[in-house]
């Protein structure tokens, strides 16, 4: 065991398609950490639950003790087990948890159920310690976009969220339609980069100039939309036969609208928060036209915070992180602790317009 005020925390995601195990000494000393994505999805153009379980369930074990082998400590060192427990694949989420439970149990050291996205938003501390509230955090992954005012660790006012389609989903989606591969994020951005973003002006849902505050859309979000338009466009196009060579100007027009309306969003927070300091994390942030964008919005007066792509996308680091933090509050599991699909939100409160 370590030192008590440095406790050693290993860190468990299991909730997607990545298998990852995480070893954190003290706040952001991460002395192993291991992720392994399934790729077995890419057949399926995206996540089979069923798989990815069973994938899980196959690899824990291996990827925690590589995370162990690397920090050179042993399981019995161990003295916070953080894990997540909920968003997400029923499944996979099991696969971890039970995992956790176990571990916690035979070793006699306290377990910590973990928000992914919690995890998501200590992301960028793990890489640079001034990545602390306040902030505006734009929170933007495959099945969640939040629009988060954080005032502190631990509270969240929820300005916005999505009525439909995740950012994320909304780049796999349209990845899906232009006959990519999955995950959608990284392919779009890198097509992206050949076309140009003005050929095909694409609607910005939920995004108009006489929106007020205290609109109940003024910070939402909506994606299903615009990958409808982009649907009929691959439409026109195809039957035009011309959609191998503008392919990629649709891309880049996608990507443009999306990052459009999550910036525009998120300035609108800045504003009317007063607060310049801006935090975007989730697997999208891996975007640099979306943060590129976001940092030129926000000028020199502003703010930016955003982790390496390693740690946008899920990992266990950004879980024994945020399981450290709720560690040291005392907001440790229950014996009967199990994963949740739906994990609400630790801390998470609506805005009242
Ligand atoms: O946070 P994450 O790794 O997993 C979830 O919690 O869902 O996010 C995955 C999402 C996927 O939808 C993926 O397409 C998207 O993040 N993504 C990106 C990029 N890299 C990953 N989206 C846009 N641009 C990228 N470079
Ligand atoms: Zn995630």
């Amino acid at each position: 065991m370590s030192d008590a005020s440095r406790p050693l925390v290993l860190g468990l995601e299991t909730s997607c398609d990545e298998t990852s195990a995480a070893v954190l000494d003290g706040e952001n000393l991460i002395l192993g950490h291991v992720i392994l994505s399934q790729d077995e999805h890419e057949l399926f153009g995206g996540v089979v639950p069923e798989l990815a379980a069973r994938a899980h369930l196959q690899k824990v074990d291996l990827v925690v003790e590589e995370a162990l082998r690397q920090a050179g400590v042993s399981l019995g060192e161990i003295d916070v087990f953080g894990v997540t427990a909920g968003p997400g694949l029923i499944g996979a989420l099991l696969v971890g948890v039970s995992w956790s439970k176990a571990a916690s149990f035979a070793c006699d050291r306290p377990l910590v159920a973990v928000h992914h996205m919690e995890g998501h938003l200590f992301s960028p501390s793990l890489e640079n310690e001034a990545a602390q509230p306040p902030f505006v955090a734009l929170l933007v992954s495959g099945g969640h976009t939040l629009l988060v005012h954080t005032v502190a660790w631990g509270e969240y006012l929820l300005l916005g969220e999505t009525r439909d389609d995740a950012a994320g989903e909304a780049f796999d989606k349209v990845a899906k339609l232009l006959g990519l591969g999955y995950p959608g994020g990284p392919l779009i951005e890198s097509l992206a980069s050949e076309g140009n973003a003005s050929r095909y002006r694409l609607p910005r849902p939920m995004l108009r100039g006489n929106q007020r505050q205290g609109d109940p859309d003024f910070y939402d979000f909506s994606f299903s939309g615009l990958k409808t338009a982009v649907g009929e466009l691959v439409k026109r196009l195809e039957s035009d036969g011309v959609l191998s060579s503008e392919i990629a100007h649709v891309a880049a027009g996608f990507q443009e609208a999306a990052v459009d309306v999550l910036a525009s969003k998120t300035m609108r927070a800045v504003k009317h928060t007063g607060c310049g300091r801006v935090l975007v994390a989730g697997g999208v942030s891996a975007n640099t036209r979306l943060c590129g964008e976001l940092a030129g919005r926000l000028g020199a007066g502003g703010q930016l915070f955003h982790a390496s792509t390693r740690l946008s996308l899920d990992n266990a680091a950004m879980v024994a992180r945020a399981a450290r933090f709720r560690y040291d509050r005392g907001d440790l599991a229950e014996p009967d602790v199990s994963a949740s699909a739906t994990m609400t939100f630790p801390g998470l409160e609506r805005r009242v317009a």
